[in-house]
């Protein structure tokens, strides 16, 4: 069954017009992928010199017959011990490209290898055993590529031998499976009965199966086509590092689609601030290659200077602000769940995504599908090996892609206790934007660069700066609150301040009245006050009734990675009973106009980081739970800035 391919040559001395296509291998342990991959090795003559014997001799000594799946170990064996050049990949070549296979023994490493933009293959080929026919693992695997959007797929019913070589047999493997790939819409471009044991259908026809009329596995391969560079797609620069060099500012990062140039203006998110590109360095590998072309692709790593020396950091997400990502504290993840504990709502996981990670928590469980008979369930914990659509909620924003926009910076990886527990993909679908489309009116104006970074300011006052956010009716207790809250928070020696309604419309805003308008710029202003003070390394509590939440959304955009909303939560009956200055009573009478509650509109905050009941709970109750919470989310991450920036971002 030996072809006449070419003769492999190392990777090192190939040349490097040569197309790569990368292929993910999925399928059951025992399904006999090992086997497979060792003779499509040898079929394709890719083997190096003397390892075919070497195998052989081996087996021969041990007295058994040769092992095919023995050669796949040996190249395994020799790449992680580093002995061949190329360490990371396992190549094989046909006259027409080279391969490089990416192995995927288990779930986990499936998603590990599709996640991983630098990993993600062109096309997978998915292993079935014939004598076992599909099983629930096989459409699991079917349903992943699914989600993950792999279209060009080979499924390879192996063992042909092991079923007599039978087309009926055969015949209603591909039926069943096609039946349930078609279900989910995915058409397998083909299906191929092999024998990796005896070399069936591998790089030739079969004299064992006359019957069959369709390509070889390596025919079928050869036939895909290689996933272009996005170039095309909106750029997507996530920041791997920042190095400084003198006076510059290196920002280096491999570009996950689209291009940019020398000149263009770039948005970094979630921060929002923007600087134009001064120049580009190519940097593949970590290493300056003393190029600096004036345009960069998708795929390149590049290190650029910026015209403005704004704060940007690993993680950050660069854009044109023409079409720039989506920015949200909410998102839906379709995702596939590995953990040995069920996801359930409530629970919190650390989710990694381009270059960064977040803290997220499950909001809510919308539906989980049953991948075997595609049943859906509404609610109840997502068990391990489900996959589920699944409300995720960040503190602050999170700048990311629809799964269906942009494939590289729209997957996710979730992890838990340093394990990957699940992985999917991102759904924006009824979500809203909360980029803010503010323009600045004044030009020419250049960043000043702040010299004291946020972590020394934390490191100085034993927390970081933040916003605690407080809104709720007139009467709920933000004033109280807040009040109580700085004094204990003073006593413990935190820098700390509170911005009351009552207070800034005698002074910064007393230009502004009680229409929807004013308050939205009353809102807009402390916003940015509030966000400068948390910049500054101080704890700021507003209490402003904030009664709009596209105004509370805004609020949130300025100071992204430091907003705290706290839901300062009474009903209208009980703060009318409150009344603590009269207003309710006046209000009533008519005497005051546009009063919230009254004749005034109050959008009830929904996704709140804290709500407190002051109509239930005490007010030392209240204190406590938000002194709880200023000690989990503003006093403890010191040492976890601290750690963030050993992360390399390898093991995604
Ligand atoms: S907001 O709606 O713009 O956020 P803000 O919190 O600044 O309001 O101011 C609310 C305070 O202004 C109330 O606590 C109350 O003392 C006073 N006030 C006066 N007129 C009104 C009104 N029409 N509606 C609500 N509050 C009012």
């Amino acid at each position: 069954m030996k072809s006449n391919l070419k003769l492999a040559v190392k990777p090192e001395a190939q040349s490097t017009e040569r197309e790569q296509l990368k292929i993910v291998i999925v399928g059951h342990v025992d399904h006999g992928k090992s086997t497979l991959v060792g003779r499509l090795f040898h079929d394709t003559d890719s083997l190096p010199d003397g390892k075919f014997e070497q195998v052989m001799a081996a087996c021969k000594k041990r007295g058994m017959p040769f092992e095919w799946s023995f050669l796949m170990d040996s190249l395994q064996a020799e790449r992680d011990q580093g002995i061949t050049i190329d360490t990371s990949q396992i190549w094989f070549k046909t006259p027409k490209r080279d391969y490089v296979i990416i192995d995927a023994p288990g779930h986990k490493e499936f998603l590990k290898n599709m996640i991983s933009g630098a990993a993600s293959s062109d096309a997978a080929l998915l292993v079935i055993d014939a004598k076992e026919g599909v099983r629930e693992q096989s459409k699991r695997h079917g349903y992943l590529l699914h989600l993950l959007g792999v279209r060009q797929i080979a499924v390879a019913v192996n063992k042909m031998d092991l079923i007599g070589y039978s087309e009926a047999k055969f015949k209603k493997i591909e039926k069943e499976y096609r039946a349930y790939l078609k279900s989910i819409g995915v058409k397998p471009t083909f299906v191929i009965p092999i024998s990796g044991r005896e070399g069936d259908c591998i790089a030739g026809a079969s004299a064992n199966m006359k019957w069959y009329r369709g390509p070889s596995l390596v025919q079928a391969l050869d036939h895909f086509s290689i996933t272009p560079p996005d170039s095309a797609l909106p750029l997507r620069f996530p920041i791997q590092d920042v190095y400084k060099f003198d006076e510059r500012r290196l920002i280096v990062g491999r570009i996950e689609s689209g291009k940019l140039s020398v000149g263009d203006e770039l948005v970094f998110s979630p921060t929002n601030k923007s600087a134009r590109v001064a120049s580009i360095e190519e940097w593949p590998g970590g290493k300056f290659t003393g190029k600096t072309p004036s345009t960069a692709g998708a795929e390149a790593s590049v290190a650029i200077t910026l015209d403005d020396q704004i704060f940007v950091e690993r993680g950050q997400l660069a854009s044109h602000s023409k079409a720039a990502p989506f920015l949200t504290n909410l998102f839906r993840g379709k995702l596939f769940w590995l953990g040995r504990e069920p996801l359930a709502k409530g629970n919190k996981y650390l989710l990694k995504i381009n270059t960064t990670e977040y803290q997220v928590e499950v909001k809510e469980i919308e539906k989980i599908v049953n991948t075997d008979n595609l049943k859906i369930a509404a609610g109840g914990n997502v068990e391990r090996n489900s996959v589920a659509a699944v409300v995720f909620r960040v503190r602050g924003l999170i700048a990311l892609d629809n799964f269906a926009e942009n494939q590289k910076t729209g997957r996710f990886v979730l992890v838990e206790n340093y394990q990957i527990v699940g992985g999917g993909i991102i759904d924006v679908k009824g979500f809203q934007n909360l980029r803010s489309g503010r323009k600045v009116k004044s030009t020419n104006l250049h960043v000043v660069e702040n010299r004291i970074t946020p972590l020394e300011r934390n490191l100085a006052n034993g927390h970081k700066g933040g916003v605690l956010w407080f809104a709720g009716l007139s009467g709920s207790g933000k004033t109280t609150l807040a009040g109580e809250l700085q004094q204990r928070l003073f006593a413990r020696g935190y820098q700390v301040y509170v911005l009351d309604g009552d207070n800034i419309r005698r002074g910064l805003n007393t230009d502004l009245g009680f229409t929807p308008k004013d308050r939205s710029e009353n809102i807009r202003r402390v916003s940015e006050v509030a966000a400068l003070f948390a910049d500054a390394g101080i704890i700021v509590i507003t209490a402003f009734i904030s009664p709009y939440k596209n105004d509370r959304d805004h609020a949130r955009a300025a100071a992204p990675n430091a907003f705290h909303s706290v839901y300062i939560k009474a009903d209208l009956q009980t703060c009318e009973k409150r009344d603590p200055k009269g207003l309710y009573k006046k209000a009533r009478a008519g005497e005051i106009k546009d009063f919230t509650g009254i004749s005034a509109p109050f959008e009830e905050p929904e996704n709140a980081d804290l709500v407190l009941d002051t109509g239930k709970k005490s007010i030392g109750e209240c204190v406590g739970m938000l002194i709880d919470y200023v000690e989990q989310n503003l006093v403890k991450p010191v040492e976890q800035v601290a750690k963030k920036s050993d992360y390399t971002g390898a093991d995604i």
